[in-house]
């Protein structure tokens, strides 16, 4: 299945989709990652690793931000791409294009959802005093991060964690999980 990595920064997670898929008989090719952002770290490690790596400033369209999704649009499917991973993908997604992708786009978000939608994640389940915190991947809706769940791990949360300490635990987790929510993802899927 062909697969594009949308990041906006350092992109681990993407390193690590790159890093599975590169396994012979996995069900999933890493062929484009796509960034808002030109300068974003994980351009530059995806282009190392031989694969396409595209900036399309969101910066460029001013509040059109379907035209700027047009634009990732006909360049994903330039690349035949058949399934989406959204990867620390910074920038909301409007129906536009997670209308297009309805099924075939997928998010690693860190926390078990549905607990902690939106940002600053560890931060928050710190404060609510939560004994574990952990990642999900989902399949992408309109609504954030409320699309159905396919994966979760968990990571406990220790006496004295900072967000930083905490979030260095799930992001390890999350390495593990992507690629393994992407591999039975793509051999779920029916056409
Ligand atoms: C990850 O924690 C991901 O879950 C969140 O943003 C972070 C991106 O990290 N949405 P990276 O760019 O994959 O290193």
């Amino acid at each position: 299945r062909r697969t594009a990595v949308l990041i906006s920064g350092r992109g681990s997670n993407m390193v690590a989709l790159i890093a599975a898929a590169a396994a012979p008989d996995f069900p999933a090719e890493i062929v484009l990652v796509l960034s808002n952002n030109p300068d974003a770290g994980g351009l530059a490690t995806a282009e190392a690793a031989g694969i396409a790596a595209i900036g399309i400033d969101h910066r460029l369209f001013g509040k059109d931000r379907a035209a700027h999704e047009a634009e990732i649009d006909a360049a994903l499917r330039a690349a035949g791409v058949e399934i989406i991973c959204l990867a620390g993908y910074m920038r909301l997604l409007t129906p536009y294009l997670v209308s297009r992708w309805e099924g075939r786009m997928l998010n690693i978000h860190p926390s078990l959802l549905p607990d902690f939608k939106g940002l600053h994640t560890h931060e928050r389940a710190i404060e609510a005093g939560v004994s574990e915190a952990g990642c999900t991947v989902h399949v992408v809706t309109e609504d954030l991060d409320a699309g159905p769940i396919l994966a979760q791990a968990r990571v406990a949360v220790l006496e004295g964690d900072t967000p930083d300490r905490l979030a260095e635990r799930v992001l390890a987790e999350e390495h593990r999980l992507y690629p393994e929510a992407l591999r039975q993802f793509a051999l779920s899927l029916a056409d």
